[in-house]
């Protein structure tokens, strides 16, 4: 794998493989093997242009498990105050010896700018652009719903006919539209809720059904419901109820939780809005998969870093090299 942009081009093959090799990395993890020296000598530069907890934290911590040495950019506090632009910024890093950068940009295409200008020769992973895809946060949703599901029948398998409703801020969600590609590749049945202010106009483009009640669709009992945090710092346009009549319309509530059946599992890729798009309740409930995501996350970032930096590279293999 030479980049990791998007996972609307990451076929089930391809997919599942990532998912499997993760299962791997899960499993060095839970024998303790706390570091492996498969990247011993690369260089991971984590570059951030927008505030992230678990993104940049699970890339340094995958990183650092496979002995690559780090180097930690967040554009608050650097030259990008000073007006310094991306190409230069890429090129710096590189010039540091970068072999892969994680890159989150509020610019919906930024990594795919930087995989494709020629600035850099580092492999690009996209670690959340603008509203367009967070492909890592979608690898480790699928690889959770697998696990949670599957078990330890988890490898080699897709999610063939589950179930998935992801429920609030689509139309900012880079998170949604990664999870869309990803789950219905791997086979999943995906339902969009949302008031219809925050479903994106294109949506009939895309392989999902779409309802605008929440009950009707917990009445159908899916596989796992994805809440998805409101974006209240993007909500320029859109229009947007009160908080507290979206928490009674469209926020996963006690009760809620209490109508789905028993082994329905609550996906939040966080940060969360207690009280909003999630109540307390079903946050910290058993069905709750919130921090398994997190633990998740490690795993799938140290697969997604080997496959790039470990494997032989497609153009070096097309070249001979
Ligand atoms: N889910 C996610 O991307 O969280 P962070 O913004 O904290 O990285």
């Amino acid at each position: 794998m030479r980049h990791l942009l998007d996972t609307k081009t990451l076929d089930r093959q391809t997919a599942v493989g990532i998912l499997d090799v993760a299962e791997d990395m899960a499993d060095t993890q839970r024998r303790e093997v706390k570091k492996l020296p498969t990247l011993r000598g690369k260089t991971v530069v984590n570059l951030f242009f927008e505030d992230s907890t678990r993104t940049r934290i699970s890339f340094e911590a995958a990183a650092k498990r496979l002995s690559a040495d780090v180097i930690n950019f967040s554009a608050k506090g650097s030259s990008v105050s000073k007006g310094e632009s991306l190409q230069d910024t890429a090129q710096t890093l590189q010039a540091m010896g970068a072999d892969a950068v994680v890159i989150r940009h509020g610019a919906s295409g930024a990594p795919r700018t930087l995989a494709t200008s020629g600035w850099i020769t580092a492999g690009v992973v996209n670690a959340g652009d603008g509203t367009h895809e967070h492909p890592t946060q979608a690898l480790l949703d699928a690889f959770t719903i697998r696990k949670r599901r599957f078990g330890d029948a988890s490898r080699g398998r897709g999610l063939d006919a589950i179930r998935v409703t992801i429920v609030g801020d689509i139309l900012h969600s880079r998170v949604a539209r990664s999870n869309v590609w990803l789950l219905t590749a791997l086979g999943a049945e995906v339902t969009l809720v949302a008031p219809p202010t925050l479903i994106p106009q294109d949506v009939s483009d895309w392989p999902v059904r779409v309802d605008y009640d929440l009950d009707r669709a917990i009445a159908e009992g899916p596989d796992a419901v994805m809440m998805l945090r409101i974006q209240l710092e993007r909500m320029r346009a859109a229009y947007f109820p009160t908080e507290r009549e979206y928490a009674r319309v469209w926020g996963l509530s006690r009760q809620r939780v209490a109508a789905l059946p028993p082994d329905t599992m609550v996906l939040h890729p966080g940060p969360m809005n207690r009280g909003l798009e999630i109540a307390a309740e079903a946050a910290d409930s058993e069905r709750s998969t919130v921090l398994e995501q997190v633990t998740n996350g490690v795993s799938v970032r140290m697969a997604v870093l080997y496959l790039l930096l470990a494997g032989e590279r497609d153009d070096e293999r097309e070249d001979g090299r």
